[in-house]
């Protein structure tokens, strides 16, 4: 891996999605649309956090988007800039969405990933995702099936990846 980019991780703002847009366009075969990501800032269950270059606040390099429901939290999109991955972005994205939503008490999250995905399945399992099942033909276009994976935030989980050595770095900004 590259150094870290110094980022900070914020609640995502309306005048973010142009930047948004472009990345998801240039990282899903079937990226959303811009109403997509609108109706994410409306939902009321939703969280998207943005991470921008720790200097530039216009400059955004990733994001995420998930769903807190009941005990669980729901990763449906994530993504980084294709100039800067593997420099711990979509690592420290995915860890601040989850500390929010144990904060918030979740305790599972789960997500489906494209099954030839393999950089976001190692980013997953990382983290301590388990595959736990298959959906067969689940994108269009393509057929391709999803995996399933789940991670279970338990007291030792929450503990290495928020309050060990492993946090360090993990979230940069107040979310
Ligand atoms: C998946 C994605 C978000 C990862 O973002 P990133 O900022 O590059 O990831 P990080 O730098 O935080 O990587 C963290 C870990 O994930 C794994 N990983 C990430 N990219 C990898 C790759 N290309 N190959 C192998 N492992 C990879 C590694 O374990 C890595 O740790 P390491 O660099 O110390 O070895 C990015 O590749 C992306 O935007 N892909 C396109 C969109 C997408 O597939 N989103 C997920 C949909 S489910």
């Amino acid at each position: 891996m590259s150094a870290l980019l110094p980022i900070v991780i914020e609640p995502v703002r309306p005048e973010d999605l142009p930047a948004v847009l472009e990345i998801e366009r240039a990282s899903h075969v079937d990226p959303w649309r811009e109403s997509f990501f609108v109706e994410e800032l409306e939902r009321p269950h939703a969280l998207m956090l943005v991470a921008h270059h720790r200097t530039d606040r216009r400059r955004i390099v990733g994001y995420i988007c998930v769903w807190l429901v009941a005990d669980e939290v729901q990763i449906f999109n994530l993504a980084v800039d294709p100039a800067l991955r593997r420099r711990g972005i979509g690592r420290r994205l995915l860890l601040a969405a989850l500390q929010h939503a144990c904060q918030r008490n979740a305790r599972v999250a789960l997500l489906e990933v494209r099954r030839s995905n393999y950089a976001a399945q190692q980013l997953y399992l990382s983290l301590g995702f388990r595959p736990c099942g298959v959906r067969p033909n689940y994108y269009d276009g393509l057929r391709e099936p999803a995996v399933l994976m789940e991670l279970e935030m338990d007291r030792i989980w929450r503990s290495r990846w928020f309050n060990g050595e492993n946090a360090k770095g993990s979230e940069e900004g107040s979310c």
